[in-house]
């Protein structure tokens, strides 16, 4: 059924839409207040255009590509989604299972339900997001636990200085902790199937889940009546934050949340081995700048000395050529993993990646290129 019903991405929405409840289909969704950085995420394609070459021999092609190192199937690789296991049963270990079983990349949220050690346990390869708890031996701590956990990549997020204004997630009736009450109630009774597939079958095997891999929010559980939790202060984070971790990480260390080229050269002077540009998939500051948009003049200020990777709105196999054109090495995709993984758990998100990467094989036969390494600024102009 999945292969008649989903012909790209976006048909996992569709089904997500009907499959999830309300509260939480609207936190995968959406954004924050006007929703503007979101619109220019899915907006910034449109802006560019293929120059494609033709009459060349492009019988072979790969769409395999290095990062740091390992070489994947694909350019892309599944960006880090807090509280994953609430949307589909043990979200974090399908989505890690599913990048492992495809060649591709998965990063652990720091927000997620399942213990970073499980995941880790499945797939030895993930990356791992961290969201600094505010204190230094807090931060080490988490950092150590990270390596003893066999994990060899970590990103720190640095787009989240405080919560965003999420309207809609007030609107939809969203909030960590979700709130038992009746309108959750009826959530639960209209969308049966993932209140005994993912709801109820996390509480009879595991308990009621709860935040596992954050210093900031751990043991926190996901459902409660209290609403008053700290989620721990961040807004005083800087640079020397960085710095403090760069010293105790000996692994690959990325920084994502990186819109302007001169904070990117100072994570790359601080020595983060890699930067993702990012504005959260248009989840933080409202009004900003697509990923794409600012792509290339990071790309060129730093590209030559580490990874410039970009997440935000990628959809299709062409997406991900545009910003490789535009100087991106790799390319992270968020939502639409989750929601193969709420409708369809593993087969999902295996289609979800076997989709992008069969795009992405014939789109470069069109485009005239055999070698994802060959996409460059020459086959792409302003639209
Ligand atoms: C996110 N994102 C995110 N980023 C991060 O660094 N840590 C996190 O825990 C989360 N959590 C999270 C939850 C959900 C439901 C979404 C949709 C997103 C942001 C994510 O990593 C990525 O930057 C964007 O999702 C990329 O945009 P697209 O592909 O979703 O449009």
């Amino acid at each position: 059924r999945l292969c008649r019903e989903v012909l790209c991405l976006d048909d996992f929405e569709i089904k997500a839409r009907r499959h999830l409840p309300k509260p939480l289909f609207g936190y995968i969704a959406g954004a924050t207040e006007t929703n503007a950085s979101l619109r220019h995420n899915a907006e910034a394609f449109q802006a560019y255009a293929f120059r494609p070459r033709v009459l060349r021999d492009v019988s072979k092609r790969s769409t395999e590509t290095s990062l740091f190192g390992k070489t994947h199937a694909a350019p892309f690789g599944i960006a880090p989604m807090g509280i994953s296991a609430l949307m589909a049963y043990r979200g974090d270990i399908v989505l890690a299972q599913g990048a492992d079983q495809s060649g591709i990349p998965m990063i652990i949220s720091g927000s997620s339900l399942v213990p970073l050690e499980e995941i880790a346990a499945v797939s030895p390869q993930a990356w791992f997001q961290a969201y600094l708890p505010g204190e230094p031996d807090r931060i080490d701590a988490l950092i150590d636990r990270v390596g003893a956990a066999g994990l060899r990549t970590l990103l720190l997020t640095v787009d989240t200085a405080t919560l965003p204004n999420r309207e809609n997630n007030v609107r939809a009736g969203f909030s960590t902790p979700l709130r038992p009450g009746l309108r959750l109630a009826w959530q639960g009774i209209s969308h049966p199937r993932w209140t005994a597939g993912t709801f109820l079958r996390t509480i009879v095997r595991h308990g009621i889940p709860h935040f596992e891999n954050s210093y900031a929010t751990r043991g926190a559980p996901i459902i409660s009546s209290n609403v008053t939790r700290d989620f721990g202060r961040r807004d005083h984070l800087n640079w020397n934050h960085l710095e403090r971790i760069r010293n105790r990480w000996s692994g690959k260390l990325v920084v994502k949340g990186i819109m302007h080229p001169d904070d990117a050269a100072r994570a790359v002077d601080t020595g983060a081995d890699g930067v993702i540009v990012s504005n959260h998939g248009g989840r933080q500051l409202d009004g900003t700048a697509s990923p794409l948009q600012v792509l290339p003049e990071i790309a060129s200020r730093v590209g030559d000395r580490v990874a410039v990777m970009v997440d935000g709105g990628f959809r299709r196999g062409t997406d991900i050529m545009k910003a490789l054109a535009l100087g991106a090495c790799f390319v992270f995709v968020g939502r639409p993993f989750l929601y193969a993984a709420a409708v369809a758990g593993l087969p999902g998100v295996l289609k979800a990646a076997d989709i992008l990467k069969t795009e992405l094989h014939s789109n470069m036969a069109l485009l005239g290129v055999t070698k994802v390494g060959d996409i460059s600024a020459d086959y792409i102009t302003r639209a």
